[in-house]
């Protein structure tokens, strides 16, 4: 019973430290984040790449599934393509139809500058998420962020909030333990919060 006191009482001043951490620190930490939608400093779209040109996911997205982040790619990996694709979107094969957009993406690689993302997702500092265990374990990416590959525009899916989070690990774990098998999505304070 001791023990148990002592892990609520730590979980408490925990709670209250991180509540006035957010208040105090930044006021995106509080409530709900999802419909974030900034302009991009170029007109990448997901819409284009993923969905018309079914270009994979972890092409892009390459350390989704073996790290804490899924990463943005660097400029090498669009000029993959970009070195030799210099038009605009939909212009017609043989024509000339240069994309200013592309011209851009050209000279910030050529000149090292490389391009400032606007990011649009982030979790507080005390909160950890590893990509790696969700995709491995056969979540897909729409769960968590929307159907992405139809958007011309990213926009944030989930709220990020700790309900949605705790809502599916609990469900997850009533499918596993109705097949028989034990538990595997955490629901302890320690697995999410260092
Ligand atoms: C050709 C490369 C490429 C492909 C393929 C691609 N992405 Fe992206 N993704 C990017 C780039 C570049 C950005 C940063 C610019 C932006 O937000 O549009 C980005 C941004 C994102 C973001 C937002 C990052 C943030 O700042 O929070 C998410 C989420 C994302 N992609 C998911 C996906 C998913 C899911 C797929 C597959 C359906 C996918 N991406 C396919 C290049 C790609
Ligand atoms: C279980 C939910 C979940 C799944 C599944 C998921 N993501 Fe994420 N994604 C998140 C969260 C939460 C963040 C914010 C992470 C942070 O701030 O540390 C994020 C952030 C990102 C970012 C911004 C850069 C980064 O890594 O922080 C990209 C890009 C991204 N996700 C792409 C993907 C792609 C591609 C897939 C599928 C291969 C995927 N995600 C699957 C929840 C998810
Ligand atoms: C696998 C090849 C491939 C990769 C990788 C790729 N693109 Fe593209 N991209 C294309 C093609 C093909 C088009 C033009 C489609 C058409 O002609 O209809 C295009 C079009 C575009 C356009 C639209 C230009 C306009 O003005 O309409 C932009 C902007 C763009 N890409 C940026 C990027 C960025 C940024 C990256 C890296 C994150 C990237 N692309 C990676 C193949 C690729
Ligand atoms: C759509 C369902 C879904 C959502 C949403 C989700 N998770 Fe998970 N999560 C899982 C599943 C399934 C597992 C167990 C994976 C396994 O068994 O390998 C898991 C496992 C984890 C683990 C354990 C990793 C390890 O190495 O043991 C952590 C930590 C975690 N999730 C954090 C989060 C956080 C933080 C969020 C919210 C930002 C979140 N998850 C949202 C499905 C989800
Ligand atoms: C599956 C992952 C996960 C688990 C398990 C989890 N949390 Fe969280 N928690 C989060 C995420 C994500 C956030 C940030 C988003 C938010 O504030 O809702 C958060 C935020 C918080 C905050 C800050 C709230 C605020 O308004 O800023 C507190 C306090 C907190 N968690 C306490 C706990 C305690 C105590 C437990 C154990 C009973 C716990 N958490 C278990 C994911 C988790």
């Amino acid at each position: 019973m001791r023990l148990r006191t002592v892990a609520i009482t730590g979980c408490v001043a925990f709670g209250a430290s991180l509540m006035i951490f957010a208040l105090s620190l930044d006021t995106r930490l509080l409530g709900d984040q999802s419909g974030y939608k900034p302009i991009q400093p170029i007109a990448y779209s997901h819409a284009l790449h993923a969905g018309e040109l079914k270009i994979d996911c972890q092409f892009c997205h390459s350390a989704a599934e073996t790290s804490r982040h899924a990463g943005i790619p660097p400029l090498s990996t669009c000029m993959k393509c970009h070195e030799s694709v210099l038009n605009k979107a939909g212009t017609p094969a043989g024509k000339s139809n240069p994309s200013p957009d592309i011209q851009k993406l050209r000279e910030a690689y050529v000149s090292g500058r490389g391009i400032q993302w606007v990011r649009i997702h982030r979790l507080p500092a005390h909160v950890t998420f590893p990509h790696s265990r969700h995709v491995r374990s056969g979540v897909a990416c729409q769960s968590c962020h929307g159907e992405i590959q139809g958007e011309e525009r990213v926009e944030q899916f989930m709220a990020l909030a700790m309900g949605e989070c705790l809502a599916c690990h609990r469900l997850e774990n009533q499918k596993q333990l109705l097949a028989g098998k034990p538990a595997q999505a955490p629901t302890d304070c320690a697995a999410c919060h260092h």
